[in-house]
């Protein structure tokens, strides 16, 4: 018997360009993310790029500002969102906050970040600065698990770029960004395989 292949709801949360929530959004709307469908991006800037960007692809968007709360109380609105609109997975792309444990603890295994280091090294901003002033011969992204710590979850796939001798901040950053763009829907794919090998394992 065949059992029925599940579609996962993709919520996408941003702050600002964009570009990598707009490599996910063609991903899997050209099927390279198989079963899966980008359901809604959440900003919480209303003046994220990114936010455009989505509308023209007829994706829900939603901005949803901190507007001087605690981050707890931030974070319940969107998590309340989330579940409203049956969100199976949660990727942050240029998402500038840091989660509550709460929201950490609602999507635990189910939210995925893109870092532009090769993590471990180099955690929080200024990543490319940062490997940069360390003169590091090769740089690159990392997409990765988010849990309690910063940029710090179990690694789901990597992709590696040269550092040259004349690169600035601005010349590897875009060198990274190139290959985020083709990593992060990989991990996608892969995390939603294995869930959906998990899935019909526990059916
Ligand atoms: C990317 O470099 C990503 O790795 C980092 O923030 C940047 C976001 O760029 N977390 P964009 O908004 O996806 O264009």
């Amino acid at each position: 018997m065949n059992l029925p292949v599940k579609t996962f709801r993709l919520a996408i949360l941003i702050s600002g360009r964009g570009s990598n929530m707009s490599a996910l959004i063609d991903a899997a709307q050209s099927g390279k993310i198989p079963q899966a469908e980008v359901a809604l991006v959440i900003s919480d800037q209303p003046s994220a790029a990114g936010l455009q960007e989505a509308n023209k692809c007829a994706i829900e968007t939603l901005v949803i500002e901190r507007r001087g709360r605690a981050r707890e109380e931030h974070d319940k609105e969107i998590v309340a969102a989330l579940r409203e609109r049956q969100i199976d997975l949660v990727c942050l792309a240029g998402y500038m906050r840091i989660l509550s444990r709460a929201f950490i603890a609602a999507y635990r295994g189910r939210i995925l970040n893109i870092h532009p280091s090769l993590l471990p090294s180099f955690t929080g901003l200024d990543a490319q600065r940062q490997a940069l002033k360390h003169g590091v011969k090769v740089a690159g992204c990392t997409v990765h698990l988010v849990d309690e710590n910063l940029d710090g979850g179990p690694i789901i796939g990597q992709r590696v770029v040269p550092v040259r001798e004349d690169d600035t901040v601005e010349t590897l950053s875009a060198r990274i960004l190139e290959q985020e763009h083709k990593l992060y829907p990989e991990a996608v794919a892969t995390v939603l395989a294995r869930t959906q090998i998990t899935q019909a394992a526990n059916s």
